[in-house]
Order: structure tokens, then sequence, then C-alpha cells
């Protein structure tokens, strides 16, 4: 006996595609979601998971997590059914309980044919995959090519365009704020500049943000390019009202407006991007030169991604993951969950992937009036 909702039904005799809507034939098992996370984890993630899970359920579905981004998909598909044991209070913790990589099938020879393998010998209807835009990416390009795919926005940088904020955000720039705020006592006490390097490599988001609420005295975004002798008067300004101390804020993939960013290591991960680091080093070494005044630099780094979500990122999480769940069962492939104001709507992956987010010019001048100014 098939039994189905009054949508719409797939008939595997016929081969006609699944296009949303339960099935159920007695005696075999229902239509299966699949997870997946990819890219930089970003606290939150597990709220996503729990979301997807605790709705698919409700809708009468099954649900498989997929390890490791795509890199497990590559490999064996290594997976474990989810259920709502497996999810009780993950929402909470920070990482993602599926694992995660950074590995670009299109990189890998016939590494698109061992994917769609894998899903198909899962028994993955659906896959909802979570990530930022290299991973989106990938989900864009498969959907392209046939494969059921609802995409969920993810990453602390926040630059992914089509939602209003990433879940993930909030949380690292709580972190970062803090820090920020915190190194005003030392920085002060031995009255010295203190470079702050923040996550970030082609937007600013996080830097702007944390610089606005820890209260920083320069801020240094990827989105405009900074002038060290414009840091330097700043900084000198200061000295001369008797203020011995300045923080700066600085995104690691910040700018000089000569020469090009500061990289880490020459090497290049599967979507193409350089490892960013050792801009605060190189910055505070040329400070301290230019103002005659000790300077020291902190990397925040993975701190900024690691521990608890805060409460607003537990939230967007969850809501994102019960739409992208909605949008499996009305079979709206190719679309991403996403907030739009207050709410939660669909968009286009494809349109979502295209063009990084970065900080508009006009919030940078806003932030701008702040610079050298006590907070
Ligand atoms: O994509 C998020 C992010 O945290 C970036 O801000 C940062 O540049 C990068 O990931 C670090 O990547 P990895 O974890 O591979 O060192």
């Amino acid at each position: 006996m098939i039994v189905y909702d009054d949508r719409k039904v797939y008939i595997p005799s016929l081969n006609i595609p699944w296009q949303g809507g339960i099935m159920t034939i007695t005696g075999s098992k229902k239509k299966q979601i699949a997870v997946l996370t990819g890219g930089g984890d970003a606290p939150g993630l597990n709220a996503v998971i729990r979301g997807i899970t605790v709705k698919a359920i409700s809708l009468g579905y099954d649900v498989i997590g997929l390890k490791q981004g795509w890199a497990g998909l590559l490999e064996n598909g290594e997976s474990n059914p989810l259920d709502l044991d497996q999810v009780a209070s993950i929402h909470v913790t920070g990482g993602t309980i599926l694992g995660t990589s950074r590995t670009n099938p299109y990189k890998v020879d016939n590494g698109v044919e061992q994917v769609k393998a894998n899903l198909k010998r899962l028994k993955c209807d659906a896959l909802i995959a979570i990530g930022g835009e290299d991973t989106l990416g990938v989900a864009n390009k498969l959907f392209k090519e046939g494969v059921n795919i609802v995409g969920v926005p993810k990453t602390i940088d926040n630059d992914l365009s089509g939602t209003d904020y990433t879940f993930g955000f909030d949380t690292a720039v709580n972190i970062a704020a803090k820090a920020i705020r915190d190194l005003h006592t030392t920085a002060e006490s031995h009255r010295r500049i203190m470079v702050v390097e923040i996550m970030g490599r082609h937007a600013g988001w996080i830097t702007i943000h944390a610089s606005i609420a820890g209260g920083a005295h320069i801020t240094l975004l990827p989105e405009d390019k900074f002038d060290v002798k414009e840091i330097t008067k700043v900084i000198k300004q200061r000295q001369a009202k008797g203020k011995h101390h300045t923080i700066i804020a600085a995104s690691e993939g910040a700018i000089p407006k000569e020469g090009d960013m500061v990289l880490q290591a020459g090497e290049k991960d599967a979507f193409g991007h350089v490892r960013l680091g050792g801009l605060g080093e190189r910055l505070a070494k040329e400070l301290e030169k230019e103002c005659g005044q000790e300077a020291r630099y902190v990397v925040l780094g993975h701190l900024q991604r690691s521990g608890a979500p805060s409460a607003f990122d537990v939230v967007l999480g969850t809501r994102l993951g019960v739409k992208a769940t909605e949008l499996v069962d009305q079979g709206k492939f190719g679309r991403m969950a996403a907030l739009k104001g207050t709410e939660i709507v669909d968009v286009d992956l494809n349109k979502a992937v295209g063009t990084l987010k970065i900080v508009p010019k006009e919030f940078i001048a806003e932030e701008k009036i702040f610079w050298g100014i006590d907070d």
C-alpha cells in the first residue's frame, strides 16, 4: 500500500522524481534526509542539526548525519542516523557533532561521481548542506546536476549574500569584543599600542562590530586599505592628549595601501584561499618604530569560533534548520534558508553564493568618526 500526502508522490516504477511530501510504502523505509556540515566550524551548527532532526522527525522522515563534510562523502560516506536522543541538548554546544572539512569534491578526480554514489548507497532522498560560500558553492553545483539539495548559511565571517546574518557571527563578535575590552587594562597599565588581529579574510564584519562594542581606537578592514601614516597620526594625537594607550582592531585580511595582504603561508586550500595571519605582528613592529611607543599584538584566531554559541546564534540556527527541513518537505531544492529582517525566508542558492557580502562604505564611514576617541 502506498500512503502519500495530497501534494506529490514518488512512483519508483514509473521513475517519476520525488518533488516533496511524505510517502510511505508499508513495510519499507521512510524518506531519508541527510545533513552535512562543511567549511570552518561556527557556533550554532549543532542548533541547526537539532532543528533539522526535530522538524524532520515531526514530519515523518528519517535523518542521517554525514561525517566530515564533503570529505566524508568522498571517502566511505561515514554516517549515523540522527534521532531525538542524539540531538538532545546539542544546540547549546559549540563545534559540530558531524565534524567538518574544507574539501572540494570538484577538485578531486571522480569526486562528484563518488559523492553521488555514496548519497545513493546511503539512500539519501535529499541533502541539507550547512556551510559558507565554499560548501554551498559545491551544493549549488550538485543541485544543477540533479541532486536534491537545500542550503543553510553558516560562517562566523557573516560574508554570505542572501541572508542578513549568518549564525556564528554573533558569538564571534561577542568573543572579540570582550577581548578588546579586556585588553584595555593591560594596554593602559603599560602605556602600549595593542594590535588585535581578528578573523575575516575578505570582509571585516566581525572586526567593525567588535571594535565598536569593545571600544577600539582604530579599525582596519579588508574593504578599506589602511595607511600607516594615518594610524600613526591618530596615535600621536592621543599621546599629545595624555592618552597613552591605543587599541587597534585589525582584520586578518586588512591590506596596507602599498603592498599585499600579509600571508602566513603560500599554500592554498581546496577552494583557493590562502592562509592569512601575521598582520598584527608586522603592524605592531612598524607602529613601535613610527610612534616611539611600545607595541604588542594579539591574534584572537580560532578562539573566535570556539565554545558555546550565543543565545542569538542558537535561536537563528534552530530556525534555519527548521526552515531548511520545510523546504525539503516542499520539494524546494536549490534554495537556501535565510534571515531577512526578523523573518526566516528562502532564497535562490545560486544568488547566495554569487558574490561576497562585504561591509558597505557608509558603515565604514560611520565608524571612522570614532577613531582616536576614548569610549
Ligand atoms: O571561514 C571562517 C574562518 O574562520 C575565517 O575567518 C578564517 O580566515 C578561516 O576560517 C580560518 O580557517 P581555518 O580554520 O582553516 O584555519
